[in-house]
């Protein structure tokens, strides 16, 4: 997904834009661009498709100078990936340049009365119709920049963050947002600024952030303070907030890949997802959110999930131990699906948005219908100080640290690690949960980062059994009750990554379709841990064996009876059947990791696809 970096102030801009392209490619991009107002007012842009480091080799030869520019990597929506439609987009007088994430919903029209007005576009783009309006208003009403901007967006329909720099007024950059998220950073003396989609590019240079909200445009002016306006040009006040980022944590940490690095970090982060929560010492789970807002939640109607991918998965999982532990129903929604359907909420019911990223658009969409409709707003979010942390009422982050390859590994870990504590602590305080079966799964849990690092030793088998799956053109993921979600999620992460068609599905329903697909060619990835139904499992592999389907098993340890029967399996360690997609989960990564790599793909960046998705 695109992202966006600005700088102003005394430094170079030139490396800390690029430098901030870099920190944001985990998004996704086909595209990159950068604007500097040179040392000599001159507006020097360069543009590349594909890679940052493809832009810096087009930069290389030219002036750089400067110390104001924008900088953007694209994610193509409207116009397809080229140097043409790649941002910043330039006025039409080449006073003005542009940075936008979003979709403008009416450029067409727009467009089309900018053309009738004698303007003319370069590009297949909604973002150029912005710049070439707002230059239109600046230049008919004789209006500043912010004010031309303000103007201009009150015309506009849609989705934006948007950076604009004036070649004519070298002391300020005005950025502004709605439904697209947007950060201030604010250097050393005050007096620099830096503008960013969210902190990770900036975090190195400062901890002090203003998260813009809806609606509002911020002018950083060169050694002043920064100014916050709404669209209606009420002043607002500046909020600065202490974002403390690990940058260590955006490194490769020595991994060849962002994924491997992630699926080993795991152990490490599920603690932390634990810490200051699972206390040994008072043998409880005390969640704030839950101890905060404990009436609300116990005498919620229904749970109702809503989240996209994998997040979506565990939300899958998360339904089980809410019902399981809290008998309260629960009902899990594709967000994209939600938002569209009038569905019928209850002023009782609690809405639960699970996002790694924070910043999914269907799933910020499906939190706006449930806050209508007078819902409480749980969120389960990774990224903190995102739009999603910010728009619910409450919520739990899964401290799992930033994921920077696309497909989400430790994400979902955490996601289904922080379901687990809130279904115990809830299941606690409604007196839903058996005492007994509470202080087993209080006392495994804490045992799971242990248990994933036995499987993790198992990598470099993982790594030899992949090879021999690289020539499938379909897989199929099979699993049962707890694991069948985690068959959803393992055939999600062989597809994103090697762009191999795989699909999952609920075990038995096998003889009811997909068996008609199983032969010599088929591999099929049972995820058959010893827990409910393990006997009718078994069955299910017999089928497939006679139609010669290629079966690889995930077990539990020492499982005898399924290792006579097939010739490829992963175990894991035992553990209590709610807990098992903590588990049966990591091999599934660790394989679609690893036939990727054969297979000599992009796999923290795989094609078409973006880290967050803040496009519907
Ligand atoms: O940031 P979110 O958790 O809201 O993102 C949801 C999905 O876009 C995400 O899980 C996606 O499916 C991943 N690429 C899966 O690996």
């Amino acid at each position: 997904m695109c992202g966006i970096v600005g700088y102003i102030g005394k430094r170079q801009a030139y490396p800390v834009l690029i430098g901030g392209l870099h920190r944001l490619e985990y998004r996704g991009y086909d595209s990159a661009g950068v604007a500097l107002l040179s040392d000599t007012d001159q507006l020097n842009v360069y543009k590349a498709k594909g890679k940052v480091s493809e832009l810096e080799a087009v930069a290389s030869e030219k002036d750089c100078s400067g110390t104001m520019g924008i900088a953007h990597t694209r994610w193509a929506t409207h116009g397809g990936p080229s140097t043409k439609n790649a941002h910043p987009h330039v006025s039409e007088s080449g006073n003005l340049t542009l940075v936008h994430n979003g979709i403008i919903e009416n450029y067409a029209v727009l467009r089309e009365q900018l053309q009738k007005r004698g303007m003319h576009f370069q590009s297949e783009t909604d973002t150029e119709v912005l710049v070439q309006l707002i230059e239109y208003v600046q230049t008919s009403l004789g209006l500043s920049l912010e004010a031309a901007v303000q103007a201009a967006l009150q015309r506009v329909i849609g989705a934006y963050a948007i950076v604009v720099l004036d070649r004519r007024t070298p002391n300020r950059l005005v950025a502004a947002r709605k439904s697209s998220p947007m950060v201030v950073g604010i250097g050393e003396d005050g007096k620099e600024f830096f503008v960013a989609s969210d902190a990770s590019p900036i975090a190195e240079y400062t901890k002090q952030m203003v998260y813009l909200k809806d609606e509002e445009i911020v002018v950083c002016e060169r050694d002043k303070e920064l100014r916050v306006y709404t669209l209606t040009g009420e002043n607002v006040p500046v909020e600065v907030k202490k974002v403390e980022l690990d940058l260590t944590m955006l490194d490769k940490g020595g991994f060849p890949h962002f994924m491997l690095k992630e699926i080993f970090d795991q152990p490490s982060v599920l603690q932390d997802c634990m810490r200051g929560r699972v206390l040994p010492e008072h043998g409880r789970v005390i969640l704030s959110a839950v101890t905060d807002h404990r009436e609300r939640l116990i005498k919620a109607r229904r749970f109702i999930i809503v989240s996209c991918g994998t997040s979506w998965h565990a939300g899958l999982i998360g339904k089980q131990l809410i019902e399981h532990f809290c008998k309260i129903p629960v009902e899990v929604e594709y967000a994209s699906e939600f938002r569209y359907r009038d569905p019928v909420i209850y002023p009782d019911d609690v809405v639960m948005a699970i996002s790694q990223s924070g910043e999914t658009a269907d799933t910020l969409a499906a939190i706006e219908l449930a806050r209508k409709a007078g819902a409480f707003v749980f969120g389960v979010v990774n990224a903190v100080g995102s739009s999603i942390a910010r728009n619910t009422d409450t919520g739990t982050y899964i401290h799992v640290g930033p994921e920077i390859g696309v497909a989400s590994t430790k994400a979902f870990t955490g996601q289904v690690c922080v379901l687990t504590m809130l279904a115990l602590t809830l299941g606690e305080a409604k007196g839903t949960i058996d005492k007994k079966e509470y202080q087993a799964v209080f006392d495994e849990l804490q045992l799971i980062p242990q248990k994933i690092e036995r499987i993790l030793e198992q990598n470099d088998r993982i790594a030899v059994l992949s090879k021999i799956f690289t020539y499938a053109h379909n897989f199929l993921y099979l699993g049962r009750g707890w694991n069948y979600p985690v068959a959803l999620e393992g055939a999600l992460k062989l597809k994103e990554i090697s762009y191999i068609h795989a699909e999952g599905y609920p075990a038995a329903e096998m003889k009811h379709g997909p068996i008609a697909l199983i032969d010599q060619e088929m591999p099929v990835v049972f995820i058959a841990t010893h827990h409910q139904l393990h006997e009718k499992i078994i069955s299910n592999m017999q089928e497939v064996k006679s139609r010669n389907g290629r079966i690889i098993a995930i077990i539990t340890e020492g499982d005898e009876v399924v290792k006579q029967m097939v010739s490829e399996y992963i175990e894991v360690p035992d553990t209590l059947a709610c807990l098992a997609p903590l588990l049966s989960v990591i091999p599934l990564q660790l394989l679609a990791y690893h036939v990727a790599v054969q297979k000599g793909l992009n796999v923290d960046q795989p094609r078409n696809l973006a880290k967050s998705v803040t496009v519907e």
